[in-house]
């Protein structure tokens, strides 16, 4: 039997099927995916403070930033750095996104524990992301897993635009299931991420999607990587979660993005992801206090923020609130 934080019994009662797993995981991705979008300079040592203050949140994951082209992404040519100065909290994976061969060096360089290259399903989201065809993409994929394979750096790899494309709609699932077969079975690679790049996806689609991928390939671990453009966001990640999802990338602070998706908003916010699991009774390992204190130095850093939790606090926290004040006799 599982309770909420408020007590209540979730699942698992006599007879009852488990609906919800009891535990998954949270990678952070506001570093990159939230901190490329900002246009003010972040300096570096703001980036380096937010990312210890994470590391110290029981997050298990953190993208720390990207080696690509400084001209691509200028407020991450800082890249060498960040990975230069930031604390390396121990049981903490720090990823970077990397699109080339030329990436990989960098991050080998910087002692990066793991690298997620990035190829678009689309070739109209891929040309303009990376100045590549999705195929060219992937063969540079192929090249940077037998660099990575090499070097005996863990390697991942992700799918923008696989569940919607702002140029040419959602892709066929087919074109999804092969790209992903040939790097999980030809490349060898397990740490797969499925990008809703500028939240087009709906529960139904997440739901199909993922089930069809996750019993194709039994051997990969699935991320799901969310975009909460449309309010969707949270709704998709608890589709995935019934599909089988057993980890999620959020942003801190909800920051991010895409140049490419007018009046697109980032990530689900890492706070909201993680208060809706905790409050299902599935564990994160991620200390609600601790992100929410982060997420709210970060808002300051960089000046705004898009999260509900920000806005209204953990719901936990009112009933706690409401208990003292009956304690002290105030209602
Ligand atoms: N880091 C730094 N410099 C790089 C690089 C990298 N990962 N990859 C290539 N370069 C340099 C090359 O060394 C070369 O330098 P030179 O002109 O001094 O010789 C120059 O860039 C051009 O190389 P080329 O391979 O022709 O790259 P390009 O101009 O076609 O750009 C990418 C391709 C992939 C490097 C660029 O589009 C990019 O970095 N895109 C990333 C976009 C992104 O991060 N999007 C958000 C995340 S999904
Ligand atoms: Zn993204």
């Amino acid at each position: 039997m599982r309770r909420s934080v408020f007590g209540e019994v979730l699942t698992g009662e006599e007879g009852e099927a488990v609906r919800w797993p009891e535990e998954a995981a949270v990678c952070e991705v506001g570093p990159r995916d939230g901190f490329q979008m900002e246009t003010t300079w972040i300096p570096t040592d703001t980036k380096v403070q937010i990312i210890n203050e994470l590391g110290r949140t029981g997050l298990r994951w953190i993208q720390a930033t990207s080696f690509v082209h400084p001209r691509a992404i200028p407020q991450l040519r800082d890249a060498d750095e960040v990975m230069a100065r930031i604390e390396r909290v121990p049981g903490v994976c720090y990823t970077a996104l990397v699109p080339n061969e030329r990436g990989v060096e960098r991050a080998i360089a910087a002692r990066i524990d793991a690298v997620e290259m990035v190829v678009s399903v689309s070739d109209s989201h891929c040309l303009s992301n990376t100045n590549m065809t999705t195929e060219q993409a992937m063969a540079r994929a192929r090249a940077c897993a037998q660099l990575t394979r090499e070097a005996g750096l863990r390697m991942g790899i992700g799918f923008p635009v696989a569940l919607g494309c702002p140029f040419e709609g959602i892709p066929a699932y087919d074109r999804v299931e092969s790209l992903m077969a040939r790097a999980v079975e030809e490349f060898g690679l397990e740490d797969i991420g499925v990008a809703d790049t500028v939240g087009m996806a709906n529960p139904a689609l997440v739901f199909t999607t993922l089930s069809r991928l996750l019993r194709r390939f039994p051997q990969a671990a699935l991320t799901l990587h969310l975009h909460n453009t449309r309010g969707m966001g949270l709704a998709n990640a608890l589709a995935g979660l019934d599909a089988g999802v057993r980890r999620f990338d959020g942003s801190v602070a909800g920051l991010g993005g895409c140049p490419y998706a007018p009046g697109a908003t980032g990530n689900i916010a890492t706070e909201d992801l993680v208060h809706m699991l905790e409050e299902m009774g599935v564990s994160t390992g991620v200390n609600l206090s601790d992100l929410l204190r982060v997420a709210r130095r970060t808002e300051e850093m960089v000046g705004h923020a898009d999260s509900a939790l920000l806005r209204a606090g953990a719901s936990h926290r009112l009933g706690a609130r409401r208990e003292a004040q009956v304690e002290r006799g105030d209602c």
